[in-house]
């Protein structure tokens, strides 16, 4: 999905990766983005508090060689100073504690190195973007009936002030559009029908199955008349 932002490429190819930290590396999709098209890592790190996620990340990224850390206390068993490059990449939503987490990656990252910020943006969306959005906020909901944190979507202002709240100086901000075709496919139409189907049925006994029913429906016309294409991103360039 991130062969979806064109510019994204551009921005990963320029990065001295040097000792490299993938924060919420989930299943791995980023981390394959970034050292498939970027040699410069000398060593890469991986960190993530779900034991699923990090063994389908092993299984994508089989052919580097990555250290895995499943930790979710803080500190991590890491020495400070130690990282030349971090990325957080859509995984600040998912935070309970941001203000920790930012930093820890301060702690974590040498004098002269750059923590690396992107994250799916709730502003100035297309109708198919909005579709996304929406869709996003579904699974958030049910994760956290779930008791699994996973906030909506924020506002970059939301996400500059964060960053700046946890005292990371940013040098650069670009918002990276999706370079998708937003037309309406019919096979992707279906496809997405099916996975939000899929989503609140496993819900059916709850008490707030009515309501996740409602926003479903409404999540599917807004996809018929629009299509879906996932939201701009916030790609941030921090400092410590
Ligand atoms: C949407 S996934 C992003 C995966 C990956 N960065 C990508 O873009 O392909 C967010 C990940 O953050 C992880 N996560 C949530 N809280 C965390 C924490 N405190 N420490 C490490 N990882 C965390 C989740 O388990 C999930 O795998």
């Amino acid at each position: 999905m991130y062969n979806e932002y064109h510019s994204l490429a551009r921005h990963i190819q320029e990065l001295e990766l040097g000792d490299y930290l993938e924060f919420g590396c989930g299943d791995g999709g980023f981390l394959k983005h970034v050292l498939e098209q970027n040699e410069s890592f000398k060593s890469v790190t991986a960190v993530d508090i779900n034991l699923e996620s990090v063994k389908q990340a092993r299984t994508t990224l089989e052919a580097f060689n990555i250290h895995f850390l499943i930790q979710e206390n803080l500190p991590l068993g890491l020495e400070a100073n130690q990282f030349d490059t971090i990325t957080l990449s859509n995984t600040l939503h998912h935070l309970r504690d941001k203000t920790a987490v930012l930093s820890e990656l301060k702690r974590l990252i040498k004098r002269d190195g750059q923590i690396i910020i992107t994250e799916m943006i709730s502003n100035d969306l297309t109708e198919a973007e909005q579709t996304y959005c929406r869709f996003h906020a579904l699974r958030a909901e049910v994760d956290r009936l779930h008791g699994i944190f996973h906030e909506t979507t924020y506002t970059s202002n939301e996400i500059l002030d964060m960053v700046s709240k946890a005292d990371l100086r940013i040098g650069s901000n670009e918002i990276l559009l999706n370079s998708k075709e937003a037309a309406p496919d019919k096979i992707e139409v279906a496809e997405m029908e099916a996975i939000i189907d899929d989503l609140i049925k496993a819900e059916s006994k709850r008490p707030e199955f009515p309501a996740l029913k409602e926003t479903a429906v409404s999540i599917k016309a807004h996809l018929h008349q629009h299509g879906i294409k996932r939201p701009r991103q916030l790609y941030l360039v921090t400092t410590n």
